[in-house]
């Protein structure tokens, strides 16, 4: 088989990327051109703007990873593009562009799911380090600003698919990140300085409990059993870290690091510690503590349960070091491989599009000329 560069477009949140990889494998290129300097001032992604962002960046973005990859338009040999979940205006800037390249250049269009990008962002670099056998089944958790998802994926022939075992009801666990970093005064986005911050408070100190979300049971009579699904709720914790900061008298610390804050075009961890109490930091710790310990619980659970021989976690919270430690520990007790993503490949990239295009490409499974964006899009 002879090497196959396909080029990935992502476009589905706030950031625009674009990369060039081989034959799902190698990465040639990655760029990633993030709008969080737009967004910070609102203390959250404003999807008109990211639109706006994305026709601003698409093509120098697409031109930068073509001219580091040192590949021509020409001498790609498929272009692939998110087709979903994500905003939708967002999502149909990267798609629009997708589709003229690949009519102009009369090149296969592929359609890629975002979280199955997640998910094969793992498999990419597992292939790049030369680990070709991921046993299967294969558990993966998808957790994003956006998701929360675990699936079971399969492989049959160059064929993907994938079971959803369990999903979030509510606000993902990266929204959380962000909600609760927002509430404290913390900046944008939330995930990497609760991330950084974490580490100087007291893990222990406030006691956050969620909620067992029970399931009807679903079995009809005479049919077999359904398998259990394993389903998160992270709204209820934004509001108890809210509860706590009102009744322990915060709201003026809060506002006064938030206006220090707001002056700093950048702030560094220091100059977010520099304005954080002992009793922010706490509860920091403990609001990153307890989310974790609840991934981590049912995601284990769940792979006891459906018997899963190696656990993925991807996506942007799978960046969090704490996240990682626990997982890596509570998995080894289970004697689970667990991999993750490299940081850079652990948020939205295009390289994860890319690589997640190829199995479609060997099974020309292309997109109709009609493509547009789902952003509810499902992965199955
Ligand atoms: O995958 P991603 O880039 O975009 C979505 O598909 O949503 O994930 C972004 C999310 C944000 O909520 C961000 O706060 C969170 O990932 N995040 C982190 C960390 N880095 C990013 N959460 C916890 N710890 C981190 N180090
Ligand atoms: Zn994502």
């Amino acid at each position: 088989m002879p090497d196959t560069y396909i080029l990935g477009i992502e476009s589905s949140c706030d950031e625009t990327a674009a990369a060039v990889v081989r034959s799902g494998e190698q990465v040639i290129s990655n760029v990633v051109f993030s709008q969080i300097a737009t967004h910070r001032p609102y203390g959250g992604v404003v999807p008109e703007l990211a639109s706006r962002e994305h026709l601003r960046a698409i093509l120098p973005v697409v031109r930068t990873a073509l001219a580091e990859a040192e590949r021509s338009y020409e001498t790609v040999d498929a272009i692939a593009v998110t087709r979903g979940p994500g905003l939708p205006g967002a999502l149909l800037v990267g798609i629009s562009f997708a589709k003229a390249l690949a009519y102009a250049l009369d090149k296969p269009l592929i359609a890629v799911n975002h979280l199955e990008g997640h998910i094969h962002a793992v498999l990419l670099e597992e292939r790049q380090k030369g680990n070709r056998d991921v046993p299967f089944p294969l558990l993966a958790l998808v957790v994003s600003g956006g998701h929360t998802h675990l699936y079971l994926a399969e492989q049959r022939g160059q064929s993907w698919t994938y079971q959803n075992i369990g999903h979030t009801r509510d606000d993902a666990a990266g929204e959380a990140f962000d909600k609760v970093a927002k509430l404290l005064g913390l900046g944008y986005p939330g995930g990497p300085v609760i991330d950084q911050l974490a580490p100087h408070g007291n893990p222990q100190a406030v006691r956050f409990t969620f909620a067992q979300i029970k399931h009807r049971d679903r079995q009809q009579r005479g049919a077999a059993p359904e398998r259990p699904h394993f389903d998160f709720s992270f709204s209820g914790i934004k509001t108890a870290v809210l509860r706590y900061v009102e009744t322990h008298h915060m709201q003026r610390v809060i506002d006064a690091r938030r206006a220090v804050l707001a002056e700093i075009p950048k702030p560094t961890t220091e100059d977010v510690l520099r304005v954080s109490d002992p009793m922010t930091l706490d509860l920091v710790a403990s609001f990153q503590n307890a989310v974790i310990g609840d991934l981590a619980e049912k995601t284990l659970a769940a792979a006891r349960a459906y018997d899963a021989a190696t656990l993925f976690v991807t996506g942007g919270v799978a960046a969090n070091s704490e996240l990682r430690r626990r997982f890596e520990e509570q998995a080894a007790q289970q004697g689970l491989p667990v991999f993750f993503p490299s940081r850079p490949l652990s948020t939205d990239n295009a390289a994860m599009i890319a690589a997640a295009a190829y199995p479609k490409f060997l099974s020309h499974d292309f997109a109709e000329p009609e493509l547009s964006a789902e952003a509810g899009a499902q992965l199955r």
